[in-house]
């Protein structure tokens, strides 16, 4: 495969990836099997669209998908702090429905700490969360996901669905871009 030019190397390769995808598709239907209510994969735009995809493919049990999406980073590689819904949901199923929201990965843990708590506010019958990548040194509040795909250093990642100034989603790995792409 040849190599992004400006990616410095690659985190996770595509084939730990589709493991990994593999693996907490088969917790999900062992979790969800026998609930009785209507499972909702949530996924949150954009970041979340290439994991949800695959996802959903290994999941036997029957879902339905959703999507929300909230404030994002913009060209800055801070996070934000304030959580901004950009678009809603709006069912009327919510009392008959377990989510479960997916997301790419998991930084300061305020957009699904904050996401969390709305859904259930909502009135869905449960809300719990899966993210593909979790970077917990960098947590500002506590935060825990119940279904998590690896743990990632301290570093900006792109690939697979994450990006930089809106690039390098549409990569099949995740990455580590070279410092000189920040400075352009
Ligand atoms: P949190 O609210 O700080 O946990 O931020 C989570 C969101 O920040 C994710 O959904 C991503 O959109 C974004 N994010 C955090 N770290 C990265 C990264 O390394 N690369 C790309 N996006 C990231
Ligand atoms: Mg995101």
């Amino acid at each position: 495969m040849i190599l992004n030019n400006d990616i410095e190397k690659i985190l996770i390769s595509e084939e730990q990836i589709q493991e990994t995808v593999k693996r907490i598709a088969g917790e999900i239907d062992r979790d969800y099997a026998k609930t009785g209510k209507k499972l909702l994969l949530l996924c949150i735009l954009k970041g979340s669209v290439v994991f949800i995809g695959d996802l959903m493919k290994h999941i036997t049990i029957p879902v339905e998908i959703d999507f929300m999406k909230v404030s994002s980073y913009g060209r800055s590689t801070k996070t934000q702090g304030t959580i901004n819904i950009l678009l809603d949901l709006y069912r009327t199923d919510l009392p008959d429905t377990d989510i479960l929201i997916i997301e790419d990965i998991i930084d300061s843990g305020k957009t699904l700490s904050y996401l969390v708590d709305y859904l259930k506010l909502k009135g869905a019958n449960s809300v719990r969360t899966c993210t593909l990548l979790d970077k917990p040194e960098r947590r500002e509040v506590d935060f825990t996901p119940d279904y998590c795909g690896i743990i990632v250093p301290d570093e900006f990642v792109v690939g697979y669905g994450l990006d930089y100034a809106e690039q390098y989603r549409a990569l099949p790995y995740v990455g580590i871009l070279k410092p000189m792409v920040y400075t352009k």
